[in-house]
């Protein structure tokens, strides 16, 4: 049983998750124009915290994950909404029957340990045109997670990931601050961590 697993139950209980998911949907919405045509991939979806949102402003979300925990949790909630679940690693997603018009991930991108595999699956559901939008933390010390039990990254340099994103085809790469998320570290010092949204685009054919 993985960590996620673990607090899956719990996940939604912490008001920090739940604030940040808020400022995550508030800042992808500054960078795309929600279309109710769209159909949505959520890479790491977890519980739902930024699925039921872009729910809300599109025709139907895919909430891809690998902790049945997690998404067992996520399709309590999305009952009767245009979301279904799928358990399955995002650096593995296969050719979708219809490309997605988005993509979008929360803090999922630091537990994936080949970076380079999991933008190629974003790029390989995506239409040309389509939108990859990817919130994650900023380069830190590794005190953000009280336990980095299947933690891959300590977060992300900017000029590196836009560097990759370009290697895996991406186009328009651009990077704004989500949020400046207070957090008390392991040692109760109060610590500040940047969490950026990253705005990509699949070149048009
Ligand atoms: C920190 S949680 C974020 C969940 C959700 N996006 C949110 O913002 O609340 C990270 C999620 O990524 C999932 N995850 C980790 N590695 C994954 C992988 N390789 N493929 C798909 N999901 C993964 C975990 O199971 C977990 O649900």
């Amino acid at each position: 049983m993985s960590v996620f697993d673990q607090r899956a139950e719990s996940w939604d209980a912490n008001p920090r998750r739940r604030e940040l998911a808020r400022h995550v949907f508030e800042t992808m919405t500054r960078l795309v124009a929600w279309d109710r045509s769209w159909r949505v991939l959520d890479a790491g979806a977890g519980t739902g915290l930024l699925t039921l949102a872009v729910a809300s402003r599109v025709a139907h979300v895919t909430a891809v994950d690998t902790s049945p925990k997690m998404l067992e949790v996520l399709a309590a909630k999305a009952a009767g909404l245009p979301i279904t679940t799928m358990l399955k690693p995002l650096e593995a997603l296969g050719l979708p029957a219809v490309p997605f018009d988005a993509v979008v991930s929360s803090m999922a991108l630091h537990h994936v340990t080949d970076t380079a595999a999991a933008l190629a699956s974003f790029g390989r559901v995506l239409r040309p045109g389509g939108h990859l939008l990817l919130a994650d933390l900023d380069r830190e010390d590794g005190t953000f997670h009280e336990d980095n039990t299947g933690v891959a990254h300590f977060g992300f340099d900017q000029t590196a990931l836009s560097a990759a994103l370009s290697d895996a085809g991406f186009s328009d790469v651009s990077f704004v601050n989500a949020w400046n998320m207070p957090k008390t570290i392991t040692d109760g010092t109060v610590r500040t961590f940047p969490i950026f949204c990253l705005h990509a685009r699949v070149p048009e054919r």
